[in-house]
Formats: structure tokens, C-alpha cells, sequence
């Protein structure tokens, strides 16, 4: 499929918003990281739905049992989507990833809480703050903002098999650095701890495959969301294996999660629907679904090779900009590129090594243009060139600050006075965005 039949099946690109001076403009989207727009296939199945459904796992009615029956449907074609083990793992629908970590958090304490969780120091808030109940440690990243692999496997060995769940993200929201999890999967388990991937920026932008390649460099637990995945807002889903689930009380007891009940007695249901309280969003479930077969027959290493050269051209066409200030260090392999001469620049690019930083740097480019803070460019690119970006922290604060290089005293000193938010901007893909768009954002810059 080429990329203008793939925008086709994207709802709004061509919607006119107004700029600052009331004209309207045909927007775009860099903004896929926090949601993407809507596929017009979800939109018709779940039309389609819609005039047939009622509640799941509640009723023997015929539209009940193919409620039901669409439901389980599509909670198998969720373990199928990332590869995961259908013997082994649970597929529990949550209403977003910060939801699925907050419930695993929950399981996990109910089991383990005097051990050790280590996360990152290049998480969202959502993937550090639930766990803070817990002894949490942060496996560092290095100048660049990398994850150090040799800290990872440092503090296992220095916490001496205290250490019960590894917690990475997928693709960082922040650098779109993207993570090696089955080489993290390999460390973790070979000092017994399990690791959970925030895998909201990784299922929309590549191939995922929870079993892993080797013995031991599966994924034990998964968390991701469908709005960033062409899906609405209000579903998301956290595998993991079974006997975890079954074992730990429900963290959100209710309606549909219990077997028997008296007034001093209970018996949960199995899991998945022991651990998904209340009647379930069976919409929210088919619309997903539909999302993934759409972005399955696009195939998923074609959005990944197709999303990377949209950044690799972005990066260049940045470079070309003077006082544009990067945070992701794959931005230096374009720094050169730019400087050398073409012959040069096309050997760069054409054979860069899988390990570099750029191999692992995914649709996601974060940039500050100097002399301007974070709220005016965004500003800017919005009212005058109908152009959508985010900027600030993108709920990662720890991680923007070690980029933006803030000491411990300015970070001190934000705390005390509430002072304005240091950030970034972010420009982020999708699988539909075009070299032309990133040419207009250019422009823009460029009056910047
Ligand atoms: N995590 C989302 C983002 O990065 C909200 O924008």
C-alpha cells in the first residue's frame, strides 16, 4: 500500500482550522504520540457494532452471547496482535496504559511488596509513579539520554535477586529512543526478575513480539492504549501470565469479576474477567481490534521503515535550520550529515549500523529553537501554519530535566516558586504523515 491509499483510510486530514488571523488551513498532525486520529475501518465496525450490542459475559439474549462471543474474539486477537502466549498470559482490557501499569502495580504489591522494582530514568509519569510504593530504583541513562544496559545489569547484580520487576518503555515518548526489551528481557531474567514494557509508543510504530526470539528474552507483561494506535479514547490492555492474576486478589472488586458471593465469602472469576470489574467496553475492544487488522495489513515493518525515513528526513531537513537545539543523540549523525559533503551524506545514510542510536530512534523528535521557549514555538507553528505539535514536559519531567540539563538547584528552585515549566517541543509521527508536511513545518520554523 502506498502512502497516499494509507491516508485515505485516516479520518480528518484534510480538516481546515483557523489560524490566528481567521483563515482557515488544512492542519497537521505531529502529535501522534499523544493520539493519533481515528481509521475510517474503526469507525465502521464500530457503527456496525453499535446497531447490534449489548452487554458482555451477562446474558444468555442472542446479541448478549454475540456480544460475548466478539468480545473473547477480540481479546484473542489482541494476544495474536503482539505475539503473545495464549496458554500462558492473561489479556486483561484496562481504559489506557496508565490504567493496565496502575493494576499490575497493584497485583504486584499484593504479592511482593517488600522487593525491588527498578523503571528508568526515561519514563513517563506513568510508568515511575505507581510504583513508588515499592523500593524503586532507576537504571540510568547516559549524556544522550540512552538507557545504560551495564547500570541495568549492575543494580541486579548489586541488589542480589531482590530485584522482582524490571519496568522499561517501549519507545521513549520523549526521544523515541527505542528500546532493545528482548536483550533487557534476557538481563532481567537471568537475575529472576520479570519485565513489564510501556509499550503505548511501540505497538502503534513496529512489530511487537512478547515471546521473544530466544528462551529467555521474552516479555513477561505488556501495557499499551488504543488512542495512540488509530482506536478512540477509553481502551487499553495489560497481558501478563495468568497464574500471577489468579493467584493476587482483584485490586477492583465489582460486578462480572466475582464467581460466588455471600456475605462473608468470595470467589473470583478466572482472569481475565476477574480483573475487569464492571461491564466490560466491548466498543472500545472491537474498535482496537479493527485498528490492529488495519495496521496489520499495512504491515507493521512497513509503518516502522516508513515512519523512520520520515525521521531521518526531518532530522536532516532541522539541521538545515540554524539555532535549533536537539535532545535526542541520534540528531548528531545528521549534524555530520549535513556538514559533509553529499557523496559522504549518502553513505550516512544509507548504511548506518543497526546498533547505532539512530537505528534505535523511532518517529519522535524533541527540540527547543533558541531564544524562544517551548509555549511560543508551539504557539506559532499552531497560529500560523495550522501545524500540531506538543510541548513542555510530555509527562516525563524527570527525563526532560536530565536532557535539558536543569541543575538540582533549578529543579529546587521550580518546586519553591511553582516557576514557569522548562520543556521542550515535540514533533511526532504516524504512519500517514508526509515529507511534504514536515517541509511546511520547516517553513515555519524558518520565519521563526
Ligand atoms: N504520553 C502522552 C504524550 O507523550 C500523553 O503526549
Amino acid at each position: 500500500m502506498n502512502i497516499s491509499d494509507m491516508r485515505k483510510l485516516v479520518y480528518g486530514l484534510d480538516y481546515q482550522v483557523p489560524l490566528e488571523n481567521g483563515v482557515k488551513k488544512t492542519s497537521v498532525n505531529f502529535d501522534n504520540a499523544a493520539t493519533t486520529p481515528i481509521l475510517k475501518p474503526v469507525l465502521e465496525d464500530v457503527m456496525r457494532f453499535l446497531t447490534i450490542y449489548a452487554s458482555a459475559h451477562r446474558g444468555f439474549g442472542y446479541k448478549s452471547q454475540l456480544s460475548t462471543e466478539i468480545y473473547d474474539n477480540c481479546r484473542e486477537a489482541v494476544g495474536n496482535f503482539v505475539h503473545s502466549n495464549k496458554e500462558k498470559n492473561t489479556v486483561i482490557f484496562v481504559k489506557n496504559t496508565t490504567e493496565a501499569i496502575n493494576k499490575l502495580s497493584n497485583v504486584i504489591y499484593e504479592k511482593y511488596k517488600d522487593d525491588i522494582i527498578l523503571s528508568t530514568d526515561m519514563e513517563h509519569h506513568s510508568n515511575d509513579l505507581p510504583w513508588r510504593k515499592f523500593s524503586l530504583d532507576y537504571i540510568n541513562v547516559d549524556f544522550q539520554g540512552v538507557l545504560n544496559l551495564k547500570d541495568l545489569e549492575d543494580k541486579l547484580n548489586y541488589y542480589g535477586g531482590k530485584v522482582r520487576l524490571v519496568t522499561v518503555t517501549g519507545v521513549s515518548n520523549v526521544t523515541g529512543y527505542k528500546n532493545s526489551i528482548h536483550k533487557i528481557a534476557s538481563i532481567a531474567h537471568k537475575y529472576n526478575a520479570m519485565i513489564m514494557v510501556d509499550a503505548a509508543q511501540l505497538v502503534p510504530h513496529a512489530s511487537v513480539n512478547m515471546n521473544g526470539y530466544r528462551q529467555d528474552d521474552y516479555i513477561d507483561f505488556l501495557a499499551f492504549s488504543a488512542h495512540k494506535m488509530y482506536a478512540p479514547l477509553g481502551c487499553g490492555v495489560l497481558i501478563g501470565p495468568k497464574w500471577l492474576f489468579q493467584e493476587v486478589d482483584t485490586d477492583y472488586p465489582g460486578g462480572g469479576n466475582v464467581d460466588i458471593v455471600t456475605h462473608d465469602y468470595v470467589k473470583w472469576n478466572d482472569s481475565p474477567l476477574k480483573n475487569e470489574p464492571g461491564s466490560p467496553n466491548v466498543v472500545g475492544a472491537v474498535a482496537l481490534v479493527s485498528a490492529m487488522n488495519t495496521l496489520s495489513g499495512m504491515g507493521m515493518n512497513n509503518i516502522e521503515r516508513y515512519e523512520r525515513k520520515l525521521t531521518e528526513y526531518a532530522l536532516k531537513r532541522l539541521y538545515s535550520l540554524k539555532n535549533i537545539k536537539f535532545y535526542c543523540g541520534s540528531s548528531d549523525i545528521y549534524r555530520n550529515v549535513v556538514k559533509n559533503s553529499r557523496d559522504k551524506k549518502k553513505n550516512l545514510l544509507n548504511n548506518y549500523d543497526e546498533n547505532s542510536i539512530q537505528s534505535k530512534h523511532l518517529g519522535i523528535i524533541p527540540f527547543n529553537v533558541e531564544n524562544f521557549n517551548h509555549e511560543q514555538v508551539a504557539e506559532f507553528l499552531s497560529n500560523k501554519g495550522a501545524i500540531s505539535v506538543r510541548n513542555g514536559c510530555f509527562c516525563a519531567q524527570p527525563y526532560v530535566q536530565k536532557l535539558l540539563l536543569l541543575s538540582e538547584q533549578e529543579v529546587a528552585e521550580r518546586i519553591k516558586y511553582n516557576s514557569h515549566e522548562p520543556g521542550m517541543v515535540r514533533i511526532s509521527f504516524g504512519f500517514y504523515n508526509t515529507f511534504k508536511e514536515i517541509d511546511k513545518l520547516i517553513f515555519y520554523l524558518g520565519k521563526i
